[in-house]
Order: structure tokens, then C-alpha cells, then sequence
């Protein structure tokens, strides 16, 4: 039998909790996952190497059932994403399930800028954390939060920043503000290494890299070998104005949440004070730069 505490991850077939699986069994944690019901039998394949227990089960199950998923894990990590149902409602029962279970810890999925800096109506997405926050007040668990900015794969990508066909690296606000940015995997070794870190209390907040969007435009182009025009799209009142003008234009919040993100860091609003990186130097995270040379579209 193994003797390290055995971790629960909910969203293990996500983006983020299927790296933070892997993540924990590299750092030699046994696994519970959770699936949902219905499932393929691909993604359930791809998650079981290794020391992988899978769970079947959904957030909204009553917390016994749930609680009997949890079972013997101590920490409960949580990389689930979705509506309020989900965020604010199904990890309040996810709580109570590890509550019920005996678990000691519980890490919400955060993963994000620093929340605890921002006000309701600055990101939508972001205030239904807040609420899961403040719904977690008095519990029994040691609530640890991992924030990491933005991911390199989201400044890359949906976000809509670089273009590769026009060959444009687009931003908002001062270009020489700081924004914290760290990769999908590097956000899942930090995770991982804080689940099985006794010690690690409160909110925890790592970055891969701290650039500019003038530092993410010249590290778009060494690692893509190519040459791209930085375009200035506006101050960060501007772009809080354009937010503006398309809440008032669509009610899909969606069209306009990439634009919040931006508007979070752009304006510095919810740029990390300190990082915690250096407690866990076993962790070496990518550069921005690496990171477009391994993933850059071929030319
Ligand atoms: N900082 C950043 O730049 C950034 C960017 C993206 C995401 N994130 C954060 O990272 C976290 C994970 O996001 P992601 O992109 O990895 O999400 P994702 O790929 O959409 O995966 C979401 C996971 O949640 C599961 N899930 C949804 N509803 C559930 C329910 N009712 N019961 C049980 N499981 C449920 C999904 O299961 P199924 O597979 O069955 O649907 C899936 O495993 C979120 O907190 C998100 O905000 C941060």
C-alpha cells in the first residue's frame, strides 16, 4: 500500500484535471477521479496509467454519494469549470461530500488572476468564485487556493491576441504593465505539488513567466521564428468601455468574458503582489518563449 495520501480530483477529464493528474502520479500520488456517468471509454483509458482509481459521479449528486466517490482521499482538488450550478453550487457540495468523507483539504477550482483583488461585476466567471469563496466560510477543511494567472495556451489562443495569419500580437491598456502567465502544465505541477504539501495554507500564487504584453509580443516572435507587428487596441478604460458597450448588446456574456479576463490584468487590477514559486523549486516552468517554439503553427 502506498503511503501517500491518496488525492480526489473532480474535472479530471478537463483540460487543466487531466494534467493534474498526471501531474500528481509523476510526483507519486495515488489518484481518485472522478468521471461522469456516460463518459467514453477513450478519455477514461487515457486517464487510467498509473495508480488511477476512477469514480463515477457528477457535482450535483446528493453529498452522500458523493462522499462515498471521495472515500479515503485526504485532499480534495477540484478542476471542474461551468455555470454557477457547477462553480458555486456543485463545489458547495463537493465540500459537504468531503466534509462528509473525512477529507482535510479542499483546493476550489481557482486557477485564475487574483480574485481576491477584484469586485462583482469586473469578471463574471471570476464572481462566481468569490461566491464559491464565501460560501466555504466556516468550514471544516483547509481551503487552499492556487492562482496562476493566465495560461500561455490562453494568451495564445482564445483570447485572440496573436494572429498568425495577419501577423499581428494585438493588446490593450500601457504595454509595459506586468501580467502573471504560467502553462496548463505548469499550473498542474504547482497544484499538485501544494495537494501534497502539509504545510501549504491560504492562497498560493504562481507565475511561468511575468512579462509585458511588449515582453509577450518579443517572446511570441523568438519562439515562432517569426516577425509580428504589436498593435495597440486601447487604453484599459477603453476596453472597459467596449466591455460595456457589448454587455449592453448581447445577453451571452460569453461573447465578451475574454474581454473581463483582459480588462482583470490589463488594468493591474488583478496582478499577483508576491509569487510563491520559490517553495516548490522542484517545479521549473516553461518560458512563454519554449512554450510558442513547441507549439507555434508550422509556417
Ligand atoms: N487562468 C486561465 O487562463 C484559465 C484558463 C482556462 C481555464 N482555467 C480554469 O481552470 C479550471 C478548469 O478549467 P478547464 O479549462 O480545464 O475546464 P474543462 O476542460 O472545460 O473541463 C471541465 C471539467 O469539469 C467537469 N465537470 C463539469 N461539470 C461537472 C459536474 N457537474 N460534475 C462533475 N464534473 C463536472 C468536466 O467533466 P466532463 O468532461 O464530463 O464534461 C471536465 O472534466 C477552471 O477553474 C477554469 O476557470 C483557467
Amino acid at each position: 500500500m502506498s503511503e501517500t495520501p491518496k488525492i480526489f480530483v473532480a474535472g479530471a477529464t478537463g483540460l487543466l484535471g487531466g494534467q493534474i493528474v498526471r501531474a500528481l502520479l509523476d510526483q507519486g500520488a495515488p489518484v481518485r477521479a472522478l468521471v461522469r456517468p456516460g463518459t467514453s471509454e477513450d478519455k477514461k483509458r487515457a486517464l487510467t496509467t498509473g495508480d488511477v482509481e476512477l469514480v463515477e459521479g457528477d457535482l450535483t449528486d446528493p453529498a452522500e454519494r458523493l462522499a462515498e466517490a471521495v472515500g479515503d482521499a485526504t485532499t480534495v482538488i477540484s478542476a471542474v469549470q461551468g455555470g454557477p450550478e457547477v462553480i458555486v453550487d456543485g463545489q458547495a457540495n463537493l465540500l459537504r461530500a468531503a466534509e462528509k468523507a473525512g477529507a482535510r483539504r479542499f483546493i476550489p477550482s481557482d486557477f485564475a488572476v487574483d480574485l481576491t483583488k477584484l469586485d462583482d461585476g469586473d469578471n463574471f466567471m471570476i464572481d462566481w468564485r468569490r461566491q464559491a469563496a464565501a460560501a466555504r466560510t466556516g468550514t471544516s477543511l483547509d481551503v487552499v487556493s492556487v492562482l496562476n494567472g493566465a495560461f500561455y495556451e490562453v494568451m495564445t489562443g482564445f483570447m485572440e491576441l496573436v494572429d498568425w495569419e495577419q501577423g499581428t500580437v494585438s493588446h490593450w491598456g500601457d504595454p509595459d504593465q506586468p501580467l502573471d502567465l504560467t502553462s496548463v502544465a505548469d499550473t498542474a505541477a504547482y497544484t499538485a505539488a501544494v495537494a501534497l504539501d502539509p504545510a501549504a495554507t491560504g492562497t498560493l500564487r504562481f507565475a511561468g513567466e511575468v512579462l509585458s504584453m511588449r515582453q509577450f509580443h518579443e517572446a511570441v516572435q523568438r519562439g515562432s521564428g517569426r516577425t509580428l507587428r504589436l498593435q495597440h487596441l486601447g487604453s484599459a478604460d477603453e476596453l472597459r468601455a467596449e466591455i460595456a458597450r457589448r454587455a449592453a448588446a448581447t445577453d451571452n456574456p460569453f461573447e465578451y468574458v475574454a474581454l473581463q479576463y483582459q480588462w482583470c490584468m490589463v488594468s493591474g487590477k488583478a496582478k499577483f503582489d508576491n509569487l510563491d514559486n520559490a517553495r516548490y523549486p522542484q517545479v521549473k516552468p516553461q518560458s512563454l518563449t519554449d512554450f510558442v517554439r513547441a507549439t507555434a503553427p508550422a509556417r
